[in-house]
């Protein structure tokens, strides 16, 4: 059975979720950090792109103490296993998994591979492998180009997203979701409401994808 696929991201009133130049910004506030802590600490497995791993080098792990039973297993999407040896991801700390493409190679001392995709990774026949693996719950944390291609695949269940009280603006600062895009409406992805909270000076809206 394929994981229930959860994004979360948090992104300013005008739609970034970083920087002009890509660079990392806090976005979240005290209130929303604490609430992805234990978001994070409720899933099996934590996923992000290489983009976001080159970008930001998030350590993707969980505090002991909020996580379910164990440590949720880090996935970096890396076709040409591109992440760097001194990428957190990889410091040992907690599991980790980067899926590449079959036509690389590369290896990591502090990882497991799995190979899956012609050219770029095959999101459904990862979910596939996921499952088998006995992973339930994927929390998908970015960056744009991979919310893109989980929300376009049809893979998606729940899109969370805080809205800090802030303005980046920028053309070339990443918005939360990225990629190809819709060429027209009918290809526009359709989100239904579920809640809306006001948390500390931003809002959490949560949406689950109408299928
Ligand atoms: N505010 C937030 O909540 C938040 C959270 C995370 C990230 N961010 C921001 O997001 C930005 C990074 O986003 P990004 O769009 O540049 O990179 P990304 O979405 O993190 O990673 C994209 C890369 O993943 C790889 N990939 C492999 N298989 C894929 C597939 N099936 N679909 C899509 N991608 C696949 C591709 O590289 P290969 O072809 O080499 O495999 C692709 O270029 C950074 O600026 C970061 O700060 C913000």
């Amino acid at each position: 059975m394929r994981p229930r696929v959860i994004v979360n991201a948090a992104m300013s009133v005008d739609g970034k979720i970083a920087l002009r130049d890509g660079q990392r910004a806090r976005l979240s506030n005290e209130e929303d950090v604490q609430r992805v802590r234990r978001l994070r600490g409720g899933v099996d497995a934590i996923l992000v792109g290489v983009g976001t791993v080159l970008k930001d080098d998030p350590k993707l792990t969980v505090k002991p103490e909020l996580a379910a039973d164990r440590s949720p297993l880090r996935i970096v999407l890396d076709s040409d296993g591109r992440t760097p040896a001194s990428a957190r991801v990889l410091d040992g700390r907690a599991p980790t998994l980067i899926v590449t493409s079959e036509a690389c190679d590369r290896t990591f001392a502090d990882a497991d591979v799995l190979r899956c995709g012609k050219e770029q990774v095959d999101l459904g026949a990862l979910l596939d492998r996921l499952g088998d693996r006995g992973i339930r719950t994927l929390l998908v944390e970015g960056g744009s180009t991979v919310i893109w291609s989980f929300l376009r695949a049809g893979l998606v269940d729940e899109l969370k997203v805080f809205v800090g009280s802030l303005v980046l603006g920028g053309r070339s600062a990443p918005t939360l979701v990225g990629g190809g895009g819709a060429a027209s409406l009918s290809e526009s992805i359709r989100l239904a409401l579920e809640r809306s909270d006001r948390l500390g000076d931003g809002v959490l809206l949560e949406y689950s994808v109408v299928r």
